[in-house]
């Protein structure tokens, strides 16, 4: 039997699995999952917990598995399903994580990226028309502290934000969504350890830290698939309008205002999920710690969200 590899994250949501899915063991595979299982609520709280990232398939029933991703996909937009608010934003939540890991683990796949964003554009739809989505998918606990998780986070605020500052173009918020999804893609490849405090970092981890928004731009400048303005928010995501954040220390007028929008989620998304800061806690800090650092309209936006979500 020959198998195929599959993403944990594709598995979400109430629907029976209608394959196998195996786990690879000292180079045997070991059924792990089995047909007539589902991935919602405590189910999916222990698979995360797990930390697996990946499991295979049989090739021959590579069908059934896309059938399952297909119907649940659908199922999760479509508002009168009959699927709980929580059960479609678990699976689109999956849907957005998984795609943010293709295209970090493969940034030179032209179709990965295409589809990513074909995605992306259906998720800010719903974002900017289901204001209950947006809440709950950004909510969801990054149990396993994952980098594309906490790209998906950070794109759910990112467009929340944009939306209350009035940047309502949808494809404004298309490239909101993917820079969000891909800032970090250097993290992803480097495995650099950011479930801490950046006080606890040895001096090569800071350097490497200190790197890693123009690390990601280098290594995706050169693909013609990539859209510019993802490209300026990989870059400039770390960036702050002072002029002293990193990697280039630009001034405000040099940044894409949608860096900073990014920049400002994301500033809140590492203190929740990588310093495991209450949310009360977290919203607190940002205004406190923030100003000057961002645009005080920003910062008063994101806060009014994330209060209003309590
Ligand atoms: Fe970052
Ligand atoms: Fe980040």
């Amino acid at each position: 039997v020959e198998y195929l590899p599959i993403r944990v994250s594709t598995l979400r949501g109430d629907s029976q699995i209608n394959f196998d899915a195996f786990v690879k063991i000292n180079e045997k595979f070991v059924l792990y999952v089995r047909k007539g299982d589902s991935f919602e609520g405590e189910r999916l709280d222990r698979l995360k917990s797990k930390k697996l990232k990946k499991m295979f398939i049989s090739l021959d029933e590579e069908t059934k598995y896309r059938d399952y991703l297909s119907k649940n996909i659908e199922m999760a937009y479509d508002k009168n399903s009959g699927k709980s608010l929580q059960n479609r934003a678990e699976i689109i939540q999956g849907q957005q994580q998984s795609n943010a890991e293709d295209v970090m683990e493969n940034p030179e796949n032209e179709k990965s990226y295409n589809s990513a964003k074909d995605a992306a554009g259906r998720f800010v739809n719903l974002l900017l028309n289901e204001p209950e989505a947006l809440e709950r998918l950004s909510k969801m606990e990054n149990m396993d502290q994952n980098i594309a998780h906490h790209g998906v986070t950070v794109s759910t605020l990112a467009v929340g934000l944009a939306k209350r500052l009035g940047f309502t173009d949808p494809k404004v918020n298309q490239m909101i969504t993917m820079g969000s999804l891909l800032h970090d893609l250097d993290h992803f490849q480097t495995q650099l350890n950011v479930a801490r405090k950046l006080t606890d970092f040895s001096a090569d981890d800071m350097t490497t830290y200190k790197n890693h928004p123009m690390a990601a731009a280098r290594k995706v400048q050169d693909k013609k698939h990539f859209d510019q303005q993802v490209i300026n928010i990989i870059l400039q995501h770390e960036e702050t309008i002072d002029g002293q954040g990193f990697p280039q220390k630009l001034p405000e007028a040099k940044l894409d205002p949608t860096s900073i929008i990014v920049g400002l989620c994301n500033c809140f998304d590492r203190m929740v999920t990588f310093e495991k800061l209450p949310r009360a806690d977290a919203t607190k800090k940002l205004t406190i710690e923030n100003v000057g650092k961002y645009p005080l309209g920003h910062i008063q936006q994101l806060s009014g969200l994330l209060n209003s979500m309590k």
